[in-house]
């Protein structure tokens, strides 16, 4: 054991020492332009605003839809790297001209789903998967995970992100990191920080206290730094306190390299901030997808002296020591045949396990072999496997909840769905030409259905299901209206179905086709069941059908709180803030950017359950929330020490109690005694999922805790600190169930970690 340890310490250091041979040999010999095109990407064409070429987003070099690509230096042995989307699987075009092999990739689940697994083995499985097409089809680095906190329910691109506790976002993207990079190739962490809206996305100044950044906002990534060291960080779009993230020294050099120790490189989001000499020096390695303008700037900059030759050196070796590990520089020969049919299998496993059984009243679920179902809702024909924008994958399928059901070979209502398919193509016709190419098609209003059918329906078939949809990404947020609520057609449609199949003694069954929160709370009661099906990747269809026919048994738990009424949640009044100019502003291309505005984070800390609980409210779901078709049992749940010094072990035994074989989700809370500094009344600490338990089967989960997991941000003087106290331990089922406590004391404050002021 000990001599291979000398032996990879004596390789590890032999190779580390040939690459900053090779980088100084490099600095040396590169001249000012070549230094100045390797930190400004090739660009980007985006003549496809009409919709007819590649775009926003993609790229037509080294592989056609990769979002950009970094510059080569032929004589000196740097190849180009190639840099492609997205969180939810490879974003390249499948389609390539003059050729007619297709190029097409797998649909992972949508992050939140991912979240919902709260499995992180099972993520990384996912990444591992991902990481397999990033590297067969040529790629460097995917532009993942993207790990923003989901603040609002509205958030365009909430369906991308995690979670909006920092410890599960900051977890399960490590995970996905470690299962990309375990291929040989690289993940970029996204948006670097306090990225939370669309509206006015590359304008708007979040207005944020120290506290809540640090504890919220950056935790997430900073964890994820920590615990999975990604090639990579992608700067967002806003500004924070005044300043563009991307120029922000503080952000990308004082917090992110010298506090935690990061050591890759950092690039802009696309076209993001507005002064490429400040991005260099502030730490912002690589400018994506890259101008000539940019180029001219920093040139200038070395001649008039607004940056020095050595400020661009520090830029040009991060970019060159990530490039060294690169499939591109060692000359990997893809194969351009990555396992698709496998990687589709994990994609299925990862959906169901991801899914959340919201209501099952009476055991509705699983389903017991009906002779014929009713499937109702446009969505159930064209269920959508994951947001729009560089989020989307081009996947070669979609399973669509109809074709679920016919691969399990459970009889349909065939006039219904004929009716469904040609209502469907009428009104698809009907719809208006995209004006940009990541415009969102408004969703097609659901078919009035006659009561006469509906009764018909129910007296024909056995179930009713009613799948809704919603989509939502990059560019715009949702809306309240008919988007966070149902449409006042889709509450008839329930309303209907729920009257006529009830009224002859038959169940209706809803699946949630959703990115983010929705409004469930004035409908819920008209279902007998509700499965969160999320967006689920392109095997959705088969997915849902494993869970309701009790093939799988669902293991999913919210990620995020479905609360009764949007305007429950504090962020709302704030959300997504308000104009300081009535000028429109245009960026790269003539593109519109929206407004300058400005957006106050006055919940502070208290963002989604951290809110919920601490002010008693009520919710529809808890954050935690989700059944399952066995029960567990928690017993022996212990703590080592009674007086907290420096680590705590916490352990506990948990058995499938109930007939059927499942996975239990094991959470643990915090509870901080009442100290001058607020605290929620719960935060998640730790949390763990079990394997497969078979009936009467038992596991212990053990977790180590940290002095830094129990802290809290203290600004007064800028330290992760834990106040003296008694705190409790809480196992719970959500943010609100406890099954039971343990309680330990801290004597002293703790001052855990001293770190700098920000603003
Ligand atoms: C998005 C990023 C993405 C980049 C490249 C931007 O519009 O915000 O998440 O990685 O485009 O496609």
């Amino acid at each position: 054991m000990k001599t291979k340890t000398i032996y990879l310490t004596f390789l590890f250091s032999t190779i580390m020492t040939y690459s900053q041979n090779n980088i100084k040999k490099w600095l040396q010999e590169m001249t000012h332009e070549e230094k100045v095109n390797l930190v400004v990407g090739m660009g980007m064409n985006i003549s496809g605003i009409d919709n007819t070429g590649p775009t926003v987003g993609q790229t037509m070099d080294k592989v056609p839809g990769a979002a950009g690509t970094t510059f080569e230096i032929k004589r000196l042995g740097i190849p180009n790297t190639v840099l492609a989307d997205g969180p939810a699987g490879l974003r390249i075009l499948s389609n390539r001209p003059n050729d007619t092999k297709t190029y097409f990739a797998t649909a992972f689940p949508v992050g939140t789903l991912l979240a919902s697994t709260w499995n992180t083995d099972l993520v990384e499985k996912v990444g591992k998967a991902m990481g397999n097409e990033v590297k067969e089809y040529g790629v460097d680095i995917l532009l993942a995970p993207a790990l923003n906190i989901q603040r609002n329910a509205l958030g365009g691109r909430n369906f991308e992100y995690y979670s909006e506790d920092p410890v599960i976002s900051g977890n399960i993207a490590a995970a996905m990191v470690n299962g990309i990079q375990s291929n040989g190739v690289g993940t970029s962490i996204k948006h670097y920080a306090a990225n939370n809206q669309e509206t006015n996305r590359n304008l708007v100044n979040v207005k944020i206290s120290e506290r809540a950044l640090r504890e919220i906002y950056l935790k997430g990534f900073e964890i994820a730094v920590k615990k999975s060291n990604p090639w990579t960080v992608m700067s967002s779009y806003n500004k924070i306190n005044g300043s563009y993230t991307s120029q922000s020294f503080n952000l990308l050099t004082t917090v992110l390299r010298d506090e935690w120790k990061y050591k890759g490189y950092v690039m802009t989001d696309w076209f993001g901030g507005n002064n490429a000499i400040e991005q260099l020096k502030a730490g912002n390695d690589l400018l994506m997808p890259g101008t000539e303008n940019q180029k001219k700037e920093i040139l200038e900059g070395i001649k008039n002296k607004t940056i020095t030759e050595l400020d661009l050196n520090k830029n040009v070796e991060k970019i060159l020591t990530i490039l060294l590990q690169t499939p591109s520089y060692k000359k990997y020969k893809y194969s351009n045949n990555p396992k698709l049919i496998e990687n589709a299998k994990i994609s299925r496993q990862a959906a169901t396990e991801g899914m959340v059984l919201l209501q099952n009243n009476k055991e509705t679920l699983p389903i017991k072999k009906p002779n014929q179902v009713a499937v109702f809702g446009n969505n159930a024909y064209d269920l959508i496997s994951g947001g729009t924008g560089s989020g989307d994958v081009n996947e070669a399928y979609t399973i669509s909840l109809i074709d679920g059901f016919k691969n399990a070979n459970i009889k349909l209502d065939s006039d219904l769905i004929k009716k469904y398919e040609s209502y469907k193509l009428e009104e698809k016709a009907k719809l208006p030409a995209k004006k940009f190419f990541f415009e969102l098609s408004p969703p097609i209003p659901e078919m009035e259905i006659d009561v006469k059918l509906i009764e018909k329906n129910a007296k024909e078939n056995d179930i009713a299901f009613i799948s809704i949809g919603r989509n939502a990404g990059e560019f715009q947020d949702r809306k309240e209206k008919y988007d966070y609520e149902l449409t006042p057609k889709e509450l008839e449609l329930i309303s209907k179905i729920s009257t006529e199949f009830h009224k002859e003694n038959k169940k209706v069954i809803v699946i949630l086709n959703i990115g983010g929160v929705i409004e469930i709370a004035s409908w819920k009661d008209k279902a007998d069941a509700i499965l969160l099906a999320w967006q689920g990747g392109q095997e959705m269809g088969n997915a849902v059908i494993d869970l309701i026919t009790g093939k799988e048994n669902p293991s999913g738990r919210l990620a995020v709180t479905f609360p009764l009424h949007y305007q429950d949640d504090i962020s709302s009044k704030n959300f997504p803030g308000k104009n300081t100019s009535n000028e429109e502003v245009k960026g790269f291309g003539g593109m519109s950017l929206g407004h300058n505005s400005e957006v106050q984070y006055d919940e502070d800390i208290y963002v989604g359950y951290r809110f919920f609980t601490s002010q008693k409210m009520k919710t529809c779901y808890d954050f935690g929330f989700g059944l399952s078709y066995t029960q567990f049992d928690y017993s022996n749940f212990k703590i080592n020490k009674k007086v907290f010094k420096n680590e705590l072990e916490v352990m506990v035994d948990v058995t499938n109690i109930g007939k059927i074989t499942g996975k239990e989700v094991v959470q643990l809370y915090l509870s901080s005694p009442e100290s001058k500094t607020k605290r929620p009344k719960v935060e998640l600490i730790a949390f763990s999922k079990t394997k497969t338990l078979q009936p009467n089967e038992k596991q212990t989960i053990k977790f180590i805790l940290n002095a830094k997991d129990l802290a809290y941000f203290n600004d007064k003087n800028f330290s992760w600190t834990i106040d003296s106290g008694k705190y409790q331990l809480k196992l719970g089922k959500s943010s609100t169930r406890f099954i039971e406590e343990n309680n330990f004391i801290v004597k002293k404050n703790i001052q855990v970690e001293k770190v700098n002021k920000l603003y």
